[in-house]
């Protein structure tokens, strides 16, 4: 049976209908409300607004539950690939092996990046952000090459987002080269994608890279485990500037910036800076548990507590995995995770934690999986933005074909001065 909502005001009921989602999710669709009432809804920060109906991935934030397509993440990282896992974002299906063979070849062939390009890479300061250097190189992308037609064929949209997912991982690894001032390593046609950004960063003339598959396949489940996750900061950035129907490089550019923030996924770099500054201090976690707790402090515990996952992030749990098991294989002892694994003790057993409901996030141990694989650190959230780049070129294409696409503009409640009178300079006091 239908459900029906109802909202009264000034003593007159209005009807509003429900929306139930393939998981049973309810939402109570506003969008005729300003129409009927007059009034708007207030959502600061959006967290009740559902801004799209979507089919690409489904959270459950109390039961810590992540799907791609339906499937849970946990089997995608144990049996599936980085191409894979964003084959089925960008198209809805798990390829076939002929599909899978065709999109890797295409991956392969879009990997180059134009030789002018390098110009920009040379004349961004040293101490440029690699963030930054991104989100500017994805928005020049569309300099040299076409914008999508309103009315593309398939071939042409695969081909450009093959370019985007190839191109920004050969750039980010081109800009780790530069920044050293050594030789750029091309990408190999006979690696795989993951092994290839690998061998770009790390080979070179003097010390040729021995590619370990251990190694790839801890790169290969830290981009599926990035690849989507619904209506985030970043992602409702690339939704809302695409909206505008801009090209896709300018929205993948406006999603990369908003990644940056520590709030979202630079979160992994603000995580080691906060290991390190613990460590320094002594390596006791506690007086950072009492400041993250001091209302009158604003330091936040990072890689804790998350908008959706109001416990263990799913993602944590795999990423915690695959850390020990990568130290273990390196035999490494990184003193960082011990601090991590202790505050993780502390936190989730003090009353503050459990009552905020803040649990660790995947950016608790992803710093630490990164720094194993020897990824810089002002390199990591570009490692995000990469695995991410699936996530968005999907929900891009989602909101591209909604019949129902709309030009995203919130509204607000003014509260700044009523209507007043323009002094002129000589008379203001
Ligand atoms: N440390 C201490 N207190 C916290 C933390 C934290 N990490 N996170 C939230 N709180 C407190 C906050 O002070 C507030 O307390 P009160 O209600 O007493 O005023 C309450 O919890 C709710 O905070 P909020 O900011 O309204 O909650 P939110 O769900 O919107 O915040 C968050 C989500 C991720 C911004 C926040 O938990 C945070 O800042 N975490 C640290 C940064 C971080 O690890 N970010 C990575 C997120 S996962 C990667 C991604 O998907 O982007």
């Amino acid at each position: 049976m239908k459900k029906i909502a109802s909202l009264t005001l000034d003593g007159k009921t209005y009807e509003l209908p429900v929306v139930i989602g393939s998981e049973g999710e309810t939402a109570i669709d506003i969008s005729k409300a300003r129409k009927e009432t007059g009034f708007i809804t207030l959502d600061p920060g959006f967290a009740n607004t559902g801004s799209c109906q979507s089919s690409i991935t489904f959270m459950d934030g109390q039961k810590g539950i992540l799907r791609y397509r339906g499937i849970p993440v946990e089997q995608l990282s144990e049996h599936s690939t980085f191409v894979e896992t964003a084959y089925l974002l960008i198209n809805g299906e798990l390829p076939t092996r002929k599909e899978l063979s065709r999109f890797s070849i295409m991956l392969n062939d879009h990997s180059l990046v134009h030789e002018d390009m390098r110009a920009f890479f040379e004349n961004f300061p040293k101490r440029a952000h690699p963030m930054g250097i991104l989100s500017s190189m994805v928005n020049a992308l569309r300099a040299f090459y076409p914008e999508l037609p309103e009315r593309s064929d398939e071939e042409e949209i695969n081909i450009t987002f093959a370019r985007l997912l190839s191109k920004v991982r050969t750039m980010a690894a081109m800009s780790y080269k530069m920044s050293l001032g050594h030789k750029v390593i091309y990408p190999r046609h006979d690696l795989t994608y993951c092994a290839n950004f690998l061998n770009m960063m790390f080979d070179s003339p003097v010390r040729p890279y021995v590619i370990d598959e251990d190694l790839v396949k801890v790169l290969e489940v830290f981009w599926i485990l990035h690849a989507d996750h619904e209506q985030n900061c970043s992602t409702a950035a690339v939704r809302l500037v695409g909206s505008a129907r801009v090209n896709l490089y300018a929205a993948i550019s406006a999603g990369i910036a908003a990644l940056w923030g520590p709030l979202h996924g630079g979160a992994n770099q603000a995580v080691i800076e906060m290991l390190q500054q613990i460590y320094d201090n002594g390596g006791d976690p506690a007086p950072f548990i009492v400041r993250a707790k001091d209302k009158n402090d604003t330091f936040r515990l990072m890689g804790f507590g998350h908008s959706i996952y109001k416990t263990y992030d799913p993602r944590a749990r795999i990423m915690e995995k695959t850390c020990h098991k990568l130290l273990e294989k390196l035999n490494r002892d990184d003193p960082l995770l011990d601090i991590a694994r202790r505050l993780e003790e502390v936190a989730v057993k003090d009353s503050y934690f459990i009552d905020h409901n803040l649990y660790p996030n995947i950016d608790f141990y992803s710093g630490i999986v990164l720094r194993a694989i020897g990824i810089p650190l002002d390199m990591f959230t570009v490692m995000f933005a990469i695995g991410r780049l699936p996530g968005w070129i999907s929900q891009w294409k989602e909101s591209i074909d909604d019949p129902k696409w709309k030009l995203h503009r919130p509204r607000q409640i003014y509260i700044g001065p009523k209507m007043r009178d323009y002094i002129p300079i000589d008379e203001r006091s």
